[in-house]
């Protein structure tokens, strides 16, 4: 049984969520229908990961109530601009087979293209048509988001950022937090790596007698953030998902703060791109 974060639009999301990308065993209909026998309500894709269409078969085979869900998907570079980010919506509704979205993200802000604010009018216009529940952005840095605020007078409801304890986006959570945007991790485990062997954090692990993925996970939950964990295994699907029987410590997590570093990626979304 999961939580719920409220969004300043009124509306709320589970306190987890399912990553889709990349499911390398291409099975993303599978692993979507099994998230949600887990209990994920959370579903996270995005037009750039060519599996929209098996997400929206996997919610199709699943019992779960449409209205229960939020899906999630993304505006890619490619679209940006207002009539290419209607575009993508629609290419996403119809690969989903979806009517509406309940939560439309702008993937990157591709400052040198200029056309966030472009693109962001067009997630506003298809959120008073009722064609998408919540609008939000994805990794926007507190200048990118300021100028959406300026331009628009719209906050974005979330901003999707790359977020583990080696990369914790400490300004960018307090930015968040003034402005009420709900923080959503991506690569919550640091993509599986190092991090989860950080003795730090086997340590927590053990004291507490789960795994290091579960011990990471609750460091997000208990801090406020949405973690979007992925996985192709059903074992570990079920284990990202158990994680609310459980606390951390202050000093548990204070522990783990320490591990602060960088991204892993070295995306900087000030000059990344992608289309
Ligand atoms: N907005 C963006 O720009 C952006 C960028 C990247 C990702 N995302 C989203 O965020 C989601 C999650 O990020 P991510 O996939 O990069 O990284 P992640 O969720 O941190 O890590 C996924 C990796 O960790 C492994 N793993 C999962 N659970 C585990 C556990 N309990 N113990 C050990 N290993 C475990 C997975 O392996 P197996 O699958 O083999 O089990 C996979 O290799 C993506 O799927 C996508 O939806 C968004």
């Amino acid at each position: 049984m999961t939580t719920t974060v409220t969004l300043n639009d009124g509306t709320t999301i589970p306190s987890i969520g399912f990553g889709t990308y990349p499911h390398d065993n291409d099975d993303s209909a599978a692993n979507t229908e099994h998230a949600l026998e887990i209990g994920y309500r959370l579903i996270d894709t995005a037009l750039s990961y060519e599996n929209e269409e098996e997400v929206g078969e996997g919610i199709r085979r699943s019992p779960v109530a449409r209205e229960e869900l939020v899906v999630t998907t993304k505006v890619p570079g490619r679209f940006h601009g207002y009539d290419g980010a209607r575009e993508s919506f629609e290419t996403s509704a119809k690969s989903l087979g979806l009517e509406t979205v309940d939560l439309l993200l702008i993937h990157w802000p591709l400052p040198r293209l200029d056309k966030y604010v472009d693109t962001w009018r067009a997630l506003i216009d298809l959120q008073q048509e009722g064609r998408v529940r919540s609008i939000g952005v994805s990794n926007f840095t507190p200048d990118h988001i300021r100028r959406l605020q300026d331009e628009t007078g719209v906050t974005p409801a979330v901003n999707q950022v790359e977020l583990h304890p080696y990369f914790q986006q400490r300004e960018q959570r307090a930015f968040h937090a003034e402005h009420g945007i709900v923080t959503e991790a991506w690569s919550p485990l640091g993509r599986g790596g190092d991090l989860l062997q950080e003795p730090r954090i086997l340590e927590v692990a053990d004291a507490l007698g789960v795994s290091a993925g579960q011990v990471v996970l609750r460091w997000h939950l208990q801090q406020g953030i949405v973690p979007i964990p992925k996985s192709k295994t059903p074992s570990r699907q079920r284990e990202n998902f158990d994680v609310f029987g459980f606390e951390l410590s202050e000093a548990q997590i204070a522990s783990i703060d320490e591990l602060e570093r960088d991204r892993i990626w070295g995306q900087d979304p000030n000059t990344y791109e992608e289309f």
